[in-house]
């Protein structure tokens, strides 16, 4: 953003909601320093390169469930990573460098190739990687003790911020899989056991409640209460009684929340469906009908927890009225190895007992070590200033660019909290378009919803990464203006 001139709060009325948005006097111009592409897709590798080879071996013998560009990445640092550029086998290999300001979608919150995490990873692989979950290992118990202390400290599953830790028999319990699909697969099985338990069979609750736009994974279950259709279509039947409800719908609870409801599944910010935010209000009103009906309330943050709002859940700060019985995590918690957990209040825990559930991989002792170490970096002051502050950047420079682009963004402008941020634009093919240009640019960034960029930078992330983000960002917003003025 060039000619950047002095900016004050002013206040705006959207949709009746009264925000304050910073006003930038009239010179405020949009950087095009970055309008020339210099990562051009690699369309038509030369099939005698290394990395047409390689393609080509992954395309014969790998399942095509994504739409890939041509691209290897071979290795990272930080926000950094770099893939192999074509060259013949004679010839020395090079890398084109990309700033990932996606941490490869919401996950990579340390940044890649953190050398303590490495290090880590190296000792312990060494010592012991799995012993299975007939015995117990050294980081399995560690690791959900950190994330039930941290709770208390930080607050969140009822627990206001810095009480003291309950005794064992009413403490908070979790359960560690191996992703985020699978924590939501155990939440809902959970919430079916406690409520028969509660309920006492034979009149047992099957009911389960979600919400349009909401992303929870994509094995049966989880998919069961994604109500896109087209995640869902080719492979009806789900799940049966299933209601989807509309976000931020009170008045609908009563119909919607019944009796027969054993667990509602929401995310406080939906992620994939749009960096979409839910009320306060909505999730009081959510936790009062539960309650009236005995229907247990799960919180997917697998996306926006983890401090990528800024507190340790989503819901950490929020009144004790609108926390949930269960929390679910994935993406941040080994930064990168595979993990997944469900953190639950004693309630919940006590309904389950040995044989209900179960894990080959969950809860072995490497990942979990990491995940050990991950917490206590996420939490540190160091680093939540940083969201704070890359939160504020990112917020005033899209504010911005939505003044600048009022064509092509909507005129609300960012929504989202901490590190995830979404801007909603005109067109749904803009987003698309623009993760495009950005990506042949040199910037991987991600979109959400049918017409979101989403913005979802590991929590490392620097004022210069925001500033080059944003600068390419406007680069490619004014040839996406010239395109569509054609
Ligand atoms: C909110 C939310 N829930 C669940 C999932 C599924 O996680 P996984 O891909 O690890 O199974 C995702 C993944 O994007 C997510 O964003």
């Amino acid at each position: 953003m060039l000619a950047l001139k002095v900016s004050k709060l002013q206040p705006i009325r959207t949709g009746g909601v009264l925000r304050f948005i910073r006003a930038y006097s009239s010179e405020l111009k949009p950087c095009s320093e970055f309008v020339k592409v210099t990562h051009p897709d690699l369309h038509d590798v030369t099939s005698d390169t290394n990395v047409a080879q390689e393609l080509d071996q992954f395309k014969q013998t790998t399942l095509g469930t994504y739409n890939r560009p041509s691209l290897i990445f071979s290795h990272g640092k930080g926000l950094d990573l770099y893939a192999e550029l074509p060259t013949s086998s004679n010839e020395s290999k090079e890398y084109r460098h990309y700033l990932d300001f996606s941490a490869g979608i919401a996950v990579n919150s340390l940044g890649h190739s953190d050398p303590q995490i490495a290090r880590i990873a190296g000792e312990q692989a060494e010592r012991l990687v799995h012993s299975s979950n007939l015995y117990f290992n050294e980081w399995s118990g560690r690791m959900a003790h950190k994330l039930v202390e941290m709770t208390y400290e930080h607050g969140g599953l009822g627990i206001r911020k810095g009480a003291p830790m309950a005794p064992a028999a009413s403490q908070l319990k979790a359960f560690v899989a191996n992703s985020g699909t699978e924590a939501n697969e155990g939440a809902l099985k959970f919430a079916r056991k406690a409520s028969l338990v509660y309920a006492n069979a034979p009149d047992r609750k099957t009911g389960l409640v979600c919400f349009k736009n909401a992303f929870h994974g994509r094995t049966m279950g989880s998919l069961s209460v994604t109500p896109n259709p087209k995640y869902q279509d080719p492979f009806q039947p789900l799940l049966g009684n299933v209601r989807v409800g509309e976000l931020n719908n009170v008045s609908a609870l009563p119909q919607l929340i019944t009796e027969d409801t054993a667990g509602v599944i929401l995310e406080p910010i939906q992620g994939e469906g749009g960096v979409i935010p839910a009320k306060l209000e909505f999730l009081q009103a959510v936790r009062e009908r539960c309650d009236q009906v005995g229907a247990l309330l799960i919180y997917d943050e697998i996306q926006c927890g983890l401090f990528r709002t800024g507190t340790m859940w989503c819901h950490s700060e929020l009144p004790i009225d609108a926390h949930p019985d269960m929390v679910t995590m994935a993406k941040p918690l080994a930064n990168g190895f595979p993990i997944g957990a469900v953190l639950m209040r004693s309630e919940v825990a006590n309904a389950i007992v040995a044989g209900d559930h179960g894990t080959t991989f969950g809860g072995g002792p490497l990942v979990c070590r990491i995940a050990h170490h991950v917490l206590g970096r996420l939490s540190e002051e160091a680093l939540l200033n940083n969201v704070a502050a890359r939160s504020q950047q990112l917020m005033d420079r899209l504010g911005s660019i939505t003044e600048m682009f009022a064509d092509l963004v909507q005129s609300q402008g960012p929504r989202g909290k901490g590190l995830i941020i979404g801007l909603p634009m005109k067109k749904a093919h803009f987003a698309s378009d623009l993760v495009a240009m950005a990506r042949q640019r040199g910037v991987l960034i991600l979109s959400a919803g049918s017409d979101t960029l989403r913005f979802v930078p590991s929590l490392i992330v620097s004022q210069a990464e925001v500033d080059k983000t944003m600068d390419v960002l406007e680069s490619c917003l004014v040839v996406l203006r010239e395109q569509n003025q054609e």
